[in-house]
């Protein structure tokens, strides 16, 4: 699907871009206007014509993503078009202006169409990279699922803490009402997520952890280890399992869940950017427009 924003149907609206270019290129070599090139010469009116109909058009696409009956060709086909002919946008504007710039809001009209371009190009690479690096972080396992793994240990964990001691249940029963995942979008990206807090719990666990690994120790050793940590003998295999379940098997997993809806948010970021100055854009268009006839 993201691969196919680029490719769709043999590149074909690559194709017409670069026809739509060509030709104004052309145009505007070959113009001799009586005036040095702007936006009030005969080829000015037709490109600036085109250029704001090429932006109304660009974002009716926010429309037609949304039109999920709509049989006007797929919602691929007029990304794809979306892109192409939004960077063919910036040819056509630039000739109609014939580079005149200044501080003026014709020029801030200009400048808001550039930062939606270039927002737009951000969005396609975010388009082509992100995916992948949310297959490479969870494979074909969905977030749904990831999320149903969690809960699943965290009752297992519920089990086994409740078994150790009343103490132990209510730590562990914290942890997982503080452990959160999600949020709002900058929240998600900026945000430093609460980690379980198993507080001297995970610390034993960790000691523990850290005895059997530097003396290789079998399970009478963990055994032992466990109760130089806890002090507890009977509840030493139920202590590992805990710390398998919440530090092996839990963390791993949010730290997927939390990987991917990271990814997931800088997908959207941009369109933050994107979408508002396109709006920007179009009332500046429309105040652009509205002046040049005004004092015409
Ligand atoms: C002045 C030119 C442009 C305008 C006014 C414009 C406007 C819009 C609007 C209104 C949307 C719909 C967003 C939504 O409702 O979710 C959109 C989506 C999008 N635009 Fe543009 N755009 C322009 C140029 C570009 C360019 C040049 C590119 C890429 C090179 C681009 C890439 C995209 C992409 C990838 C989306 C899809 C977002 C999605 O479906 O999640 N745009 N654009």
């Amino acid at each position: 699907m993201h691969q196919s924003i680029l490719s769709y149907r043999g590149s074909r609206y690559l194709w017409w871009s670069l026809l739509l270019c060509l030709i104004a290129i052309v145009a505007y070599i070959v113009d001799e206007p009586n005036m040095p090139p702007n936006g009030g010469t005969v080829l000015g009116y037709i490109l600036g014509t085109l250029s704001a109909l090429l932006i109304v058009w660009l974002m009716w696409f926010g429309i037609r993503k949304r039109c999920y009956k709509s049989k006007m060709g797929t919602v691929v086909g007029w990304l794809s078009a979306h892109v192409f002919l939004g960077l063919a946008l910036v040819i056509l504007a630039t000739l109609h202006t014939g580079f005149q710039f200044g501080m003026n809001v014709h020029t801030l009209a200009y400048v808001l169409m550039i930062i939606v371009v270039v927002s737009g190009i951000y969005g396609v690479f975010c388009y082509l990279h992100y995916p992948r690096l949310m297959t490479d972080n969870r494979g074909e396992v969905s977030p749904d699922s990831l999320m149903r793994q969690i809960q699943e240990i965290d009752r297992q964990a519920l089990v086994i803490a409740s078994e150790i001691s009343d103490e132990t249940h209510e730590r562990v029963l914290n942890s997982i009402r503080r452990s959160r995942v999600g949020g709002g979008v900058l929240k998600i990206i900026f945000g430093r997520h609460k980690k379980a807090n198993l507080e001297g719990l995970v610390q034993k666990a960790k000691v523990q952890q850290k005895i059997m690994k530097a003396k290789n120790v079998d399970s009478t050793m963990a055994f032992m280890a466990s109760r130089i940590t806890h002090g507890r003998e009977d509840t030493s295999e139920l202590l590992r399992q805990l710390t398998d379940l919440l530090i092996g098997q839990k963390e791993k997993l949010l730290a997927q869940l939390r990987r991917d809806l990271q990814y997931k948010a800088y997908m959207d970021l941009w369109l933050y950017i994107h979408v508002p100055f396109s709006f920007a854009l179009l009332a500046a268009l429309i105040v652009h427009i509205f002046s040049v006839f005004f004092y015409w």
